[in-house]
């Protein structure tokens, strides 16, 4: 079973606070390559109208606003970040919407300050893998839901079945010479074992726990595309790539670009496998 996070939870989160404006910026494309996803924890959960719904890790919030439509004007649902700018975008584009059900608040997944049983579903996408301690996490979860509420997460599944990213780290830490994400930081992939990750949550009390794998391709017009608009939403790695020179940056970009070569078709548009992990369960009945 994984352990906790060994770097200082504080810095991750200013990681994740620098690329928020890029966040808000692929919103739609994010939102768009996770459709599958999406799909299948809202057919995991089925919320209903007047069900009250939190999302954790909202980052620009398109799985709570999607979860807004379904609970209605007589439910509600919260979206909520560790970063606050990540907050507003989401609360933005639920405005935008004239989703008036949606509320937005900072909360932390390691200690998610809530009432307890307040929820009746919690969703959280592509979150969970960055909190300090994964266990403790998935506790919270289950100590805001009510008897009886539901949850699904996703996760990044294996590295090598999501080259996409894994091409990014594998050339920056190639360059480096250091693994990447470094020892004792959360990386993308550190709840890609579907047993260890299905264990996580019956140990926290939940009942008819499921992993399912989503398979989420990723396309993009170019190579460059692919590359501008991943190192932009990389939270991690995109302050640790600003801080090296240029020349640096481009013999990285140059490896990641041989490294994708295999997905690339005819016309110069990058075709890339991916896979996600979907975990879901429900708390027993009071
Ligand atoms: C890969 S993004 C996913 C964003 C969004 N859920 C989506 O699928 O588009 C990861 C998000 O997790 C957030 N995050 C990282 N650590 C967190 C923590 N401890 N508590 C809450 N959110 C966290 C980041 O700020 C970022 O918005």
């Amino acid at each position: 079973m994984a352990r906790a996070g060994t770097a200082a939870p504080v810095a991750v989160h200013q990681m994740w606070a620098a690329v928020a404006g890029a966040w808000g910026e692929h919103a739609d494309y994010v939102d768009a390559a996770a459709d599958a996803m999406t799909l299948r924890m809202l057919d995991l959960t089925r919320p209903r109208p007047g069900e009250r719904v939190l999302e954790l890790a909202c980052g620009a919030g398109g799985l709570g606003l999607a979860a807004a439509e379904r609970v209605g004007p007589d439910g509600e649902v919260l979206v909520s970040d560790v970063v606050p700018e990540m907050v507003r975008i989401a609360a933005e584009r639920a405005a935008a919407r004239g989703l008036a059900n949606v509320s937005s608040r900072p909360l932390d997944l390691d200690a998610i300050d809530q009432p307890a049983a307040a929820h009746d579903i919690v969703l959280c996408r592509e979150g969970l893998m960055f909190a300090h301690d994964h266990g403790g996490a998935v506790a919270e979860v289950a100590r805001v839901l009510r008897p009886g509420g539901r949850v699904a997460v996703s996760v990044w599944g294996p590295r090598d079945a999501n080259p996409w990213l894994a091409a990014v780290l594998d050339s920056a830490s190639a360059e480096l010479g250091i693994p990447l994400p470094p020892p004792g930081v959360r990386g993308p992939f550190s709840l890609d074992d579907g047993d260890e990750l299905a264990e996580l949550f019956r140990s926290a009390g939940f009942a008819d726990v499921a992993v399912q794998e989503v398979a989420v391709p990723r396309r993009a017009g170019s190579v460059g595309e692919w590359w501008d608009r991943t190192t932009a939403l990389a939270g991690p790695l995109a302050l640790r790539l600003a801080s090296l020179p240029p020349e640096a940056v481009e013999r990285i970009r140059a490896r990641a670009a041989d490294a994708v070569a295999p997905y690339v078709g005819a016309g110069g548009a990058v075709e890339f496998p991916g896979l996600a992990l979907v975990a879901s369960g429900r708390l027993p009945d009071a």
